[in-house]
C-alpha cells in the first residue's frame, strides 16, 4: 500500500524543493496525486492532510495554467463531469460476459479440481484472488485512449456507461506503456470503498432519505445514476482483474499467467487489487479458503470482497478448458457466507421492558443468516420504525457480522405490493392494558403501571443474569412462573422461596433437585460483589460499567477515611449514592446518573426493597478491588479478547475477573494480552502492529494455572 518512493516525492513536492524539467515534474505530480487518492479512498488510511492534499492539487492546477500544452488527460484535472443523460443506449458485447461457477463449501473446491485435472492432464496451478462485492464492467481502450465502459447486462447485451465511468478517477482515461495497443477490452469491478459507504448512508439518514443496504447496492445503484456528477461525488473505485481481449498477438503471447495479468495491467495504469496466491496443491488451496474464510481474513479492509476467486493460473490451459454459456470452465468463486439476507416482517410483537418502555419486536420468516437462525429483530422504537419506513409484510435486509445482534439495515420499497401495514403505536400497555406515557423528549412509549407484570418479571430476569446476582438454574421461564402464579413480587422475593418448597413443587417442570440446586444458588448470591448488586439493581444509566466506577469510587473513599470495609451496608450504600458532592467527583459519573440515583432513592418503595435485601441476608461488603489484590493470581493483569471461543465471551471475562484480571474492551497500550480465539480480527491485527502479547485461552489457562 504504502509506496516509499512516492512518499518521498510527495515531501519534495510539499517542500518545493524538486527540481526537474517541467514535464517529468508535472507527470510526477500527477502520479503522487493519483496515489494519494488511492491511499484516502481505496485503504482508508491516508498519509498526508486534505490540506496537503489541496496544496499539491493547487500546485497541478497552477503548472496547467501556465503550460497549457502538456495537459494530460489523466490529470485529475481533467475527469470533466458530462451531461444529465436521459436513458443509457445497449450495447452487444464482443465477447459474452460470462459468470462464475459457485462453490460453497469445499467439497465443491475438490470436485472442481478433479474436473479440471481429468481434462487437462498436465502439470498446472491455480491462482487465487478476492472476489469484490461490486458492479461488474468492461471497459473499452481505442489506441490508448478511454472509449467505452458497459455493464454486463444479461452477459450479451449490456448498457454504455461511460459518462459515469470517467469520473471514477482510477479508471485511466489514457494508458500508460500502450503504443502498439489499439484495441484492449478489460474486465473489471466498480466497488463502492465500506469508508464512503458509511459516510454516504449517514447523509442519506440525515436527508431522511432510504439508506443503502450494503456497498454492492451502495454502488450498483450510483452507476445507475443519470447524473455523472452524483457518481463523481460518490468516490466509486475500479479495480481491474481479466484481459478479455488485446489487439496485439505480441504482447498477449507474453502474458502466460494471472500474475502476468496483474503485472501487465497496473503498468497500464490500472488499479490491481494486490492479493494473489498461487498453488498446485488442492489440500493447499482448500486450507487457504478455509483459513480466510474462518479468519474473516477481510474484514479489516476497506473493500467488501464476498469470497475468493480461484483460477487455471496459466492462460493456455484456460483456451484448453473452454466455457459453458453460463461460466469459464477455468473458474470457480469459493463464497463467503453471507453478511445479509432478505426476509420478510410477519407481524410485530410489543414487549415492556423493565424500565417500562414499549418496545416493538419484528416477527419475521425465519431465516439462516451464517450459520443462526433469525426470526425476530428488533424495531427499538417508533422513531426508528419512521425514519425506516418499515411496516408489517415489508421485505428487509437484515444484517449480522460476528457477533453483532441481528438488525434491519433497510426496507425494499420495489417490493411492496399494497398489502402492507403500518405499525402502529399502543394506545394502551399492550400488557396490563395500563395508559401510556408519552413525552416528546424520548423516543419512547412507557407503560404506566409500576406494577406492570412485564416490569417486574423483566426486572428480575436482569437481578438474576451473568452480570448481575447471577443466579445460575433460573431462567426467563421460570420467572415468569413464579411471577404469574404470584410466589414473587420483587427480587427480594427470590430469597423467600426456600419457605415455600411445598408450593414450588406443585409447579411444572420442577423436580426436587432442580429446586434444590435452584435454592441453593439463590443463598450463594447473598455474597455477591457490590458491583453486581449495584448493577442488579436496574438503576436508569447504571450498567455493568457505572456500577463497576460506583464500587471502586466507595472502595477508594472507604480506604481513604479508614472506615471498617467489613461493616458496608445498604444504608451506607444508599447514602454513597445519594450524595451529590461525593458523586460529581467521580470521572465518568455524569449529571444524568446523579439525577436518575436521585429518582431512584427518593422512592420509598425502592429504599423498601433495599432494605428486604438486606433483612434476608444479602450483605454488601464484597468489593472486587479488595479480592483482587489480596489474593488473586491475575491481580493487575489487564486483558482484552478477540476472536470465537468454545465458551461464551461473558463466562471467559467472568472467570479471568474473578481472578483479578481486568478487562479492556478496546486494544490499547495498557494492556498485558489480547486472548486470541479462532478469527481475531482487527483487534489482533492492531495488537500485532502495537506489539501486545498475545496468547491463547488454554495457554493463559495453563501459565497462571487457573
Ligand atoms: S473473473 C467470468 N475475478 O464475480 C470470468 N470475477 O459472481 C471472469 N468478480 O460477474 C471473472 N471479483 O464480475 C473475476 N477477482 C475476480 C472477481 C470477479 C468479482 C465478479 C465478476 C462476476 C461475478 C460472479
Amino acid at each position: 500500500m504504502i509506496n516509499n518512493d512516492i512518499e518521498e516525492l510527495t515531501q519534495k513536492f510539499l517542500n518545493c524543493d524538486y527540481i526537474e524539467n517541467t514535464f517529468d515534474y508535472y507527470q510526477n505530480l500527477i502520479e503522487v496525486l493519483i496515489y494519494h487518492n488511492n491511499l484516502y479512498y481505496i485503504y482508508n488510511t491516508p498519509s498526508i492532510s486534505d490540506y496537503q492534499y489541496d496544496l499539491l492539487f493547487d500546485l497541478l492546477k497552477k503548472i496547467e495554467k501556465e503550460n497549457q500544452d502538456i495537459i494530460s488527460p489523466n490529470s485529475p484535472t481533467q475527469r470533466l463531469v458530462g451531461q444529465i443523460q436521459n436513458s443509457y443506449k445497449t450495447y452487444n458485447h464482443d465477447f459474452p460476459m460470462l459468470s462464475l461457477e459457485n462453490a460453497y463449501d469445499t467439497k465443491d473446491l475438490f470436485e472442481k479440481d478433479k474436473f479440471i485435472k481429468k481434462r487437462l492432464n498436465t502439470e498446472f496451478n491455480y491462482s487465487l484472488e478476492p472476489k469484490f462485492d461490486g458492479s461488474s464492467v468492461e471497459l473499452i481502450y481505442k489506441n490508448g485512449v478511454f472509449e467505452k465502459a458497459i455493464t454486463r447486462g444479461d452477459g450479451f447485451v449490456g448498457e454504455d456507461i461511460t459518462e459515469n465511468i470517467k469520473v471514477i478517477e482510477t479508471v485511466p482515461l489514457y494508458l500508460k506503456n500502450a503504443k502498439n495497443i489499439s484495441y484492449i477490452i478489460l474486465r473489471g469491478e466498480i466497488v463502492m470503498p465500506k469508508s464512503s459507504f458509511n459516510k454516504l448512508n449517514k447523509k442519506r439518514e440525515k436527508e431522511g432519505k432510504s439508506l443503502f443496504a450494503n456497498p454492492r447496492n451502495a454502488a450498483t445503484g450510483t452507476l445507475r445514476q443519470l447524473d455523472p456528477q452524483v457518481v463523481a461525488d460518490r468516490k466509486l473505485v475500479c479495480f481491474i482483474y481479466e484481459l478479455t481481449y488485446i489487439s496485439s498477438e505480441i504482447i498477449f503471447d507474453k502474458i502466460k499467467t494471472q500474475k502476468d495479468i496483474f503485472i501487465f495491467l497496473k503498468n497500464l495504469g490500472f488499479t490491481v487489487y494486490d492479493w494473489l496466491k498461487i498453488t498446485d496443491n488442492i489440500q493447499d488451496l482448500v486450507n487457504i479458503c478455509q483459513d480466510i474464510k474462518t479468519k474473516n481474513y477481510f474484514e479489516n479492509q476497506n473493500i467488501e470482497f464476498d469470497g475468493i476467486v480461484i483460477k487455471v493460473n496459466q492462460i493456455n490451459f484456460r483456451k484448453k478448458l473452454g466455457e459453458t454459456n453460463h461460466h469459464p470452465r477455468w473458474a470457480i468463486a469459493y463464497k463467503f457466507p453471507a453478511k445479509q439476507i432478505v426476509t420478510k416482517i410477519l407481524d410485530v410483537e410489543l414487549n415492556v421492558s423493565r424500565s417500562a418502555s414499549i418496545n416493538p419486536v419484528a416477527i419475521l420468516q425465519t431465516v439462516n443468516l451464517s450459520g443462526v437462525n433469525i426470526s425476530r429483530v428488533s424495531l427499538h422504537n417508533w422513531d426508528f420504525i419512521s425514519q425506516k419506513d418499515i411496516k408489517i409484510g415489508d421485505n428487509v435486509w437484515i444484517q449480522r457480522s460476528g457477533e453483532v445482534i441481528p438488525y434491519i439495515v433497510g426496507v425494499i420499497k420495489e417490493k411492496r405490493d399494497g398489502n402492507e401495514k403500518e405499525i402502529l403505536a399502543p394506545n394502551l400497555c399492550p400488557i396490563c392494558d395500563s395508559k401510556i406515557i408519552k413525552v416528546d423528549t424520548d423516543v419512547n412509549y412507557y407503560c404506566s403501571n409500576i406494577n406492570c407484570p412485564s416490569v417486574i418479571k423483566e426486572k428480575i430476569v436482569h437481578f438474576v443474569s451473568k452480570n448481575c446476582l447471577d443466579i445460575d438454574g433460573i431462567g426467563e421461564k421460570l420467572i415468569y412462573m413464579l411471577v404469574d402464579n404470584g410466589f414473587i413480587k420483587h427480587y427480594a422475593d427470590l430469597y423467600y422461596l426456600k419457605d415455600k418448597i411445598n408450593y414450588l413443587k406443585s409447579l411444572p417442570l420442577l423436580g426436587e433437585k432442580r429446586i434444590n440446586d435452584i435454592l441453593e444458588k439463590i443463598e450463594n448470591s447473598k455474597k455477591t460483589f457490590l458491583r453486581r448488586f449495584i448493577n442488579g439493581l436496574g438503576i436508569k444509566f447504571v450498567g455493568k460499567k457505572t456500577s463497576k466506577i460506583l464500587e471502586n469510587s466507595i472502595y477508594e473513599d472507604l480506604k481513604y477515611n479508614n472506615i471498617d470495609i467489613s461493616k458496608f451496608n445498604h444504608q451506607k450504600l444508599i447514602k454513597y449514592l445519594t450524595d451529590q458532592t461525593f458523586l460529581s467527583n467521580i470521572h465518568g459519573i455524569g449529571d444524568k446518573i446523579i439525577f436518575s440515583l436521585k429518582q431512584t432513592f427518593e422512592n420509598q418503595e425502592n429504599l423498601q426493597i433495599l432494605y428486604e435485601l438486606e433483612k434476608v441476608g444479602v450483605v454488601l461488603n464484597n468489593f472486587y478491588n479488595q479480592k483482587s489484590i489480596l489474593d488473586s493470581k491475575l491481580s493487575g493483569i489487564k486483558f482484552c479478547i478477540t476472536g470465537s471461543f468454545d465458551i461464551k465471551r461473558d463466562e471467559i471475562i467472568k472467570i479471568l475477573e474473578n481472578n483479578g484480571a481486568e478487562f479492556l474492551s478496546q486494544v490499547s497500550s495498557k494492556l498485558d494480552f489480547l486472548i486470541v480465539g479462532k478469527g481475531g480480527g482487527s483487534k489482533l491485527q492492531k495488537a500485532k502492529k502495537e506489539g501486545i502479547k498475545t496468547i491463547s485461552l488454554d495457554d493463559l489457562y495453563t501459565k497462571y494455572n487457573l
